[in-house]
C-alpha cells in the first residue's frame, strides 16, 4: 500500500493530522495499536484552551463540543483555607472549555469515518524502516496479514510509550527529563457539581484538584505516591483525603457521590529534540510530556500537528521544503513555554516529599502573591488560557 503521510497512533495528534490533511487534499494512513473502543473509552484530560477549541470549531468538529462542553471563565487557587479567584477572561480576553478527552476523539474518530479515512484500529507490531531514504516504510500486521505501508512522511504521534521516538537517530537526540516523586490519584463521581469553576488546592497534605465534566459526573485528583495502590482507598478515605486538602472556612463544601472510577498517573516533564529528523517528524506525548497541573499536553499535541499540516501543505502544494525545516524549532517554542508553566504550577502546588520548613514557606509566600498581584495573576492567566495557534 502506498500514501502521501503514514500517521502512527490515533490519539488526539493522530487523528486531528488527518483530518487536517483531509481538509488540504493531502492523504494519509493512521495506524493504532489500541481498539477503537479502548481509544474512545481512556479517561484522561479535562481542559481545552481556546486555541484547541477554535481549531476543532474551524474545522467542522466541534458541534457536540459546543452543546456539552462548558466554558469557564475564572480557576480558584485554595490554600490556608480560603480560595482564591483569577478571572481568566477580564486578564487575557480568553476562556477555557472543560470537555473530555475522549469525547474529542469519539468526535473525530466519527468525522474520519465518515470520510472513508484510512484509519485502522489493533495493528500489531509496527516497525518504521527505510526512514533514511525518500520512501520510508511502515511494516505492521492487521487482521492477521503482515502489511507492508509505502509513504513520504512518517508522523509519530505515538505517545510517550510509541516507537517513534526511539527511531530518530541516538546521536542527534537530545532529551530533556524530569521525573516527580508524585502523582495523581483520579476519580470520577456521581455528584452534582462542587463548584462552577475548577478549583486548584495546595495543602500541607498535597495537592488537590477538583474538576467537572458534567452536571452529573465530576473529576477529582489529589496528589498522592506515584506507586500508590487504587485497591487501598475506600471511598471514604478519598473523601477524608480530599476534605482535609479542600478545608475551607468560608463555607463551600464539597459534594460527594458515588465513585465509579480510580486510577494513579505518574507524573514527568519531558522534552527530546529536534522533532524531525528528515522523514520522520513527532507531534504531541511523541516528542514531549508535560505534568497535568497546567492541563496544557493535549492542546500541545494539538499546535504541534497544526504546525505540522501547514509544513505538510507548504511541501505538497509550493513544493517547499522551508516549513518542513523549521518545523521543530518553531513547535519547540511553545512546548518549552508550556513546560515551564507546567513545572511551576506543579511545584508550586504540591507538596514535596523532602520539602524543608523553608521552601514551604517559599510556596506559600508565591501563592500569596499570585493571588495578590494583577501582574501575577496576569502571568498565570496567559500561560493557563495558552496563546491562539498559528493557523494559516
Ligand atoms: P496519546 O493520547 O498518548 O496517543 C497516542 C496513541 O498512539 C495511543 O492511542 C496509543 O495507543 C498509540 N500507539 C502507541 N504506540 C503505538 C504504536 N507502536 N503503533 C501505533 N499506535 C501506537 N492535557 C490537556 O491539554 N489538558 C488536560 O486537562 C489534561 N489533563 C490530563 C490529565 C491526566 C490525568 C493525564 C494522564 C493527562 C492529561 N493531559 C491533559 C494530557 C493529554 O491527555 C495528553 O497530552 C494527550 O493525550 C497527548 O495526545 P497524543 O495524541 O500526543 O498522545
Ligand atoms: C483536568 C485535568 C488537568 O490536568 C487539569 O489541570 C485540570 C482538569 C481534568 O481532567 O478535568
Amino acid at each position: 500500500m502506498r500514501t502521501q503521510v503514514a500517521i502512527i497512533g490515533a490519539g488526539p495528534a493522530g487523528l486531528m493530522l488527518s483530518h487536517l490533511l483531509h481538509l488540504q487534499g493531502i492523504e494519509s494512513v493512521v495506524l493504532e495499536t489500541r481498539s477503537q473502543q479502548a481509544v474512545e473509552s481512556t479517561i484522561r484530560a479535562g481542559v481545552l484552551e481556546q486555541g484547541t477549541v477554535d481549531l476543532l470549531n474551524q474545522t467542522g468538529l466541534g458541534e457536540r463540543m459546543r452543546r456539552e462542553g462548558v466554558q469557564h471563565h475564572g480557576i480558584r487557587l485554595a490554600f490556608g483555607g480560603q480560595q482564591h479567584r483569577i478571572d481568566l477572561t477580564e486578564l487575557t480576553d480568553r476562556a477555557i472549555t472543560v470537555y473530555a478527552q475522549h469525547e474529542v476523539l469519539k468526535d473525530m474518530i466519527a468525522v474520519r469515518q465518515a470520510a472513508q479515512a484510512q484509519l485502522y484500529f489493533e495493528v500489531e507490531q509496527v516497525s518504521l524502516q527505510a526512514l533514511d531514504s525518500e520512501r520510508p516504510q511502515v511494516h505492521y500486521r492487521h487482521a492477521g496479514e503482515q502489511r507492508q505501508l509505502s509513504c513520504d512522511f512518517v508522523i509519530g504521534c505515538d505517545g510517550f510509550h510509541g516507537i517513534s521516538r526511539a527511531a530518530m537517530p541516538g546521536g542527534l537526540r537530545q532529551d530533556y527529563t524530569r521525573t516527580y516523586p508524585f502523582g495523581w490519584f483520579g476519580i470520577l463521581v456521581e455528584a452534582p457539581p462542587s463548584s462552577d469553576e475548577l478549583i486548584y488546592a495546595r495543602h500541607a497534605r498535597g495537592f488537590a484538584l477538583i474538576s467537572t465534566r458534567s452536571a452529573g459526573v465530576q473529576r477529582m485528583y489529589f496528589q498522592c505516591d506515584p506507586a500508590e495502590n487504587v485497591d487501598q482507598w475506600s471511598d471514604d478515605r478519598i473523601w477524608n483525603e480530599l476534605e482535609t486538602r479542600l478545608e475551607n472556612h468560608d463555607g463551600w463544601s464539597l459534594k460527594k457521590g458515588r465513585i465509579f472510577q480510580k486510577n494513579v498517573v505518574g507524573m514527568r516533564s519531558f522534552v527530546t529534540e529536534p522533532m524531525r529528523c528528515k522523514r520522520l517528524l513527532l507531534a504531541g506525548d511523541a516528542a514531549h510530556i508535560v505534568p497535568p497541573t497546567g492541563a496544557k499536553g493535549l492542546n500541545l499535541a494539538m499546535a504541534d500537528v497544526c504546525l505540522l499540516s501547514q509544513a505538510l501543505e507548504t511541501f505538497y502544494l509550493r513544493k517547499s521544503w522551508r516549513r518542513l525545516d523549521s518545523y521543530s524549532d518553531d513547535a519547540l517554542k511553545r512546548v518549552w513555554r508550556a513546560e515551564h508553566f507546567s513545572w511551576w504550577m506543579t511545584n508550586m502546588l504540591h507538596t514535596h516529599p523532602d520539602g524543608s520548613p523553608f521552601q514551604q514557606r517559599l510556596q506559600l509566600s508565591e501563592l500569596q502573591y499570585t493571588v495578590k498581584s494583577r501582574s501575577a495573576m496576569t502571568v498565570l492567566a496567559e500561560n493557563y488560557v495558552g496563546s491562539p495557534f498559528q493557523m494559516s
